[in-house]
């Protein structure tokens, strides 16, 4: 959630961070409070780390004291809050407990240790508490969300005040707090409403340092969610337009007004614009300057959306390689407008899902036991959403739950709003068993490329009548693939892959035979036996390689060690490494599973490919290097050979490197036999469950999902035993199939496929439910059943 800071952000936060000034002698980084983070000390006016020899508990709980921030609750040491930089102060810290300050601990011979900065020793204090606000415009506004174990908890807007939000905004780095409309202004929370209150003076510098009070008995719902909305909150606006949901996109940075490059963007993308700005969906997303040229920087940070997101600033960004782009380029958008009265939800896309009408302000349920394509072919047609392919009653686990707006509707079919349908028999039979119902419009139909390790490479997957399905590789060619690749804004084919090259999907296979001749907008538009018709089978799934399939590598003998190579347009390069800093080097081995710490090392071997990419800015706010702005792609960047970059990581990968496309990648663990990973954690001991099964990766539901189901698996994984079992997609939402629900082991299963559950492969949960796991840790593997508990 946090991974995706845009460029525009992180200006943002650099010149926020510039700012502080930093008297204290101690501090806690990288932990998502000053409460929890790795232990930097500051000696001779310069910051370093401890050395995490003989690091422990009684030295943890020094520290967490000395900053006022409670208790310990672990020492964890080898870099595990990252690696950080400049002397090793400490080493074989030996407090008793009792001491006053880290340096009193009998070891005060500053800056001599046989250290590097991989063994640095980190800390979390009871004090500790992580905040986000959530449904703003940005990552500075938006419904205050607390964490409270694996959920967020939400505040009541009876028990927050301006001041709480102030220091809050300024803990996030947003400034300060605007003004903390209540009332579920951003929208209703889901988890549990915590218990507690900030009670801030005002002064105070994070949140963490706020007394709190605790509220026995809870008489606060959702509808009561408080918020907050900060004084650096990067903002959106349509300029030069016919109304106020069309015009120029503008971008507000540090007060500042820019504009975006249309080089990327497209209608998921606008679509997320429209829905922020309260400007229903968007109808068309024109670049080129068709609203004007705007003034101010050009953005060139690329949005990838799916087009259900919240708002932009949750849309995955890169922008590596951006193309450089000038005001000629200016994006814009034209939006549906306010009088948005239908929506679709859980679904795909903004085309299908369980239906939802806007009654005097309030979003409530539609229900039917007679619900059909005519009644759908209104729905689709009100939200310019195209034909209806499915008129449905959603399974049980989508239902909805607010109040029922209309009952039991009768259309004809050529109604344009679905108020103007017969609704006679509603009044007519009040009660009864009508259930909520759903629709998919030909609107929602996409297309994605699955296991390819990136979102420009794989299986190729389209989403018609409301389920993903698979393209069959009789004469599939590079027309076809680039047709594919145009499509998903993913540049030209460089290979049409064949004979499930990427794995085998599951599931429908949708188009066979297909024949186009290359300039077709859609892949649906090419020729082909129509869909569903086919005479394949599904170890014949088509797959695409695009030329903005992106990669990356250290060439050497070693793994974690070599000249920086990225692959672009089919082809592997090296970087040239001008304004580069370590940064860079630790975010390459962080994604390269080398360690979380790295640097720029010397190097005569050279590359014979191209060199790629030049410039490259990296800083602590990027996760991975395609975040990184750049130069643009060129395959001459450097002016010679010896500009190119070398990376010495401080870290050895874990494991070989494996075949992406079919065995696990990076930064999971998975089983050799029964495939079973755990996905999104830090560790590779927690995260979301994902299980192989019929030629594809799944995740699990989290019905009845509990410690007994947690414990086989992280035993299965060698990792332990369950820590928690948390669900409700805890570690992030899955995609593809969920393979099982309702599993009910007992503790002691060898594997997870040996618990009884509902028949694997029908399951009717959604992702919002994957299951996750939190194990106590590496271990030897035990296969054995009866090991020691
Ligand atoms: C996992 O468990 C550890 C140890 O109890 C805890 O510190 C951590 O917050 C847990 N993480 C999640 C996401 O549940
Ligand atoms: C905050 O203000 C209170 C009085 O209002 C004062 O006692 C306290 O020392 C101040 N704290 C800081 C960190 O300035
Ligand atoms: C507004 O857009 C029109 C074209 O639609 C353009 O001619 C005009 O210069 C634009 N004005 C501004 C202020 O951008
Ligand atoms: C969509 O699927 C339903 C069954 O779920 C089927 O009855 C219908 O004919 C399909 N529609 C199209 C347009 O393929
Ligand atoms: C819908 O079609 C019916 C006849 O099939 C016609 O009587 C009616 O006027 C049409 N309504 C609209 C809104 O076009
Ligand atoms: C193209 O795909 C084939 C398998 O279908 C593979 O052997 C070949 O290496 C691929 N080429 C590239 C550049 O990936
Ligand atoms: C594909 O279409 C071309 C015409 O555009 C036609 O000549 C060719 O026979 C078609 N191929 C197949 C396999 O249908
Ligand atoms: C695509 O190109 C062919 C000629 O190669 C032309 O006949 C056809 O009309 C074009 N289709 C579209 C959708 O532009
Ligand atoms: C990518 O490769 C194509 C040929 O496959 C070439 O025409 C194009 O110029 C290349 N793009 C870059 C940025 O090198």
């Amino acid at each position: 959630m946090k991974g995706h800071l845009s460029t525009l952000v992180l200006w943002l936060l650099l010149l926020t961070i510039q700012d502080i000034e930093c008297a204290d002698e101690l501090k806690l980084v990288d932990g998502g409070s000053p409460c929890a983070g790795r232990v930097e000390v500051k000696h001779q006016d310069q910051w370093g780390t401890v050395c995490d020899d003989e690091w422990d508990m009684a030295d943890a709980g020094v520290v967490c004291k000395q900053l006022g921030c409670g208790a310990a609750v672990s020492a964890p040491g080898e870099a595990h809050f990252g690696a950080g930089s400049g002397p090793i102060w400490l080493d074989e810290v030996a407090c008793d407990g009792t001491e006053s300050a880290l340096w009193n601990c009998g070891n005060e011979v500053w800056g001599q240790s046989d250290c590097s900065h991989g063994e640095d020793a980190g800390v979390t204090c009871s004090g500790h508490i992580e905040l986000q606000l959530v449904g703003g415009d940005s990552a500075c506004s938006g419904r205050v969300e607390v964490r409270h174990g694996d959920t967020w908890a939400t505040i009541c807007d009876a028990h927050f005040d301006l001041k709480a939000a102030s220091v809050i905004c300024n803990g996030l780095q947003c400034g300060t707090a605007l003004s903390i409309p209540g009332g579920a202004h951003f929208g209703e929370g889901h988890g549990p409403i915590w218990p507690e209150e900030f009670q801030c003076v005002g002064n105070e510098s994070h949140h963490v340092y706020c007394p709190r009070k605790s509220h026995g008995s809870q008489t606060c719902s959702h509808e009561n969610d408080a918020s907050a909305i900060c004084s650096r909150h990067t903002r959106f606006r349509l300029v030069n337009g016919s109304s106020e949901c069309s015009g120029r996109v503008e971008i507000q940075v540090l007060g500042a007004w820019g504009t975006l490059c249309d080089s990327r963007w497209d209608l998921p993308d606008a679509n997320v614009l429209c829905h922020q700005l309260d400007c229903g969906f968007a109808v068309s997303a024109p670049g080129g300057g068709y609203f004007g040229k705007g003034t101010g920087s050009v953005w060139t940070d690329t949005f990838h959306c799916k087009g259900t997101e919240t708002h932009l600033g949750h849309c995955p960004v890169t922008a590596l390689g951006a193309s450089q782009c000038s005001h000629d380029n200016d994006a814009s958008v034209i939006c549906s407008g306010h009088s948005e009265s239908l929506r679709l939800l859980n679904g795909e896309s903004r085309c299908d899902g369980r239906v939802e009408i806007s009654l005097h302000g309030v979003w409530s349920r539609v229900l039917d036991d007679q619900w059909d394509m005519d009644d759908a072919s209104v729905v689709c047609r009100q939200l310019q959403c195209g034909a209806a392919e499915k008129a449905y009653n959603p399974p049980k686990s989508e239902r909805g739950t607010g109040p029922v707006g209309l009952r039991r509707v009768q259309c004809a079919g050529n109604e344009t709003h679905l108020t103007l349908c017969d609704k006679s028999t509603s009044e007519a039979a009040q009660a009864g068993i009508a259930e909520d119902v759903g629709v998919v419009c030909s609107g929602s139909r996409q297309i994605r490329l699955v296991n390819g390790a990136g979102r420009c490479a794989g299986r190729v997957e389209i989403y018609y009548n409301g389920s993903w399905g698979t393209v069959c590789d009789d004469s599939w060619d590079l027309l076809d693939s680039n047709v594919v690749c145009k499509q998903l804004g993913c540049g030209h084919a460089i290979n049409a892959t064949v004979s499930a090259h990427y794995g085998q999907g599951s599931g429908q296979i949708w188009l066979d035979d297909v024949n186009c001749s290359g300039n077709e907008s859609d892949l649906w538009a090419c020729p082909s036996r129509g869909w569903g018709q086919h005479n394949c089978r599904l170890k014949e799934d088509a797959g695409v390689l695009c030329s903005e399939f992106t990669d990356l590598r250290l060439v050497s003998d070693s793994d974690c060690a070599g000249r920086l190579e990225v692959f672009y347009n089919g082809t592997w390069g090296s970087v040239c490494s001008n304004q580069m800093s370590g940064v860079t080097a630790a975010i390459v081995c962080k994604q390269l599973n080398c360690g979380d710490g790295g640097y720029i090392s010397g190097g005569s071997e050279y590359g014979k490919g191209p060199t790629w990419l030049d410039h490259v800015v990296c800083s602590e706010q990027h996760s991975s290097l395609w975040q990184c702005p750049s130069d643009q792609w060129n395959p001459k960047s450097c002016d010679n050979r010896a500009e190119e970059t070398h990376i010495s990581c401080t870290g050895k990968k874990a494991k070989p490197t494996q075949n992406p496309f079919t065995e696990c990648p990076n930064s999971t663990r998975c089983t050799d036999q029964e495939k079973l990973r755990v996905v999104g954690g830090e560790d590779g001991c927690s995260g979301r469950v994902e299980v192989w099964y019929r030629g594809s990766w799944g995740t699990v539901c989290d019905d009845s999902w509990d410690m007994a189901d947690a414990n086989v698996v992280c035993k299965q994984l060698g990792c332990g035993s369950a820590v928690s079992a948390p669900g409700e997609a805890a570690f992030g939402e899955g995609t593809g199939p969920i393979w099982v629900e309702t599993l009910n082991c007992r503790g002691r299963e060898s594997s997870l496929w040996d618990c009884p559950a509902k028949p694997w492969g029908e399951s009717n949960c959604g992702h919002k439910e994957d299951a996750a796991v939190n194990c106590s840790g590496l271990t030897e593997r035990t296969d054995s059943l009866n090991s020691s508990v």
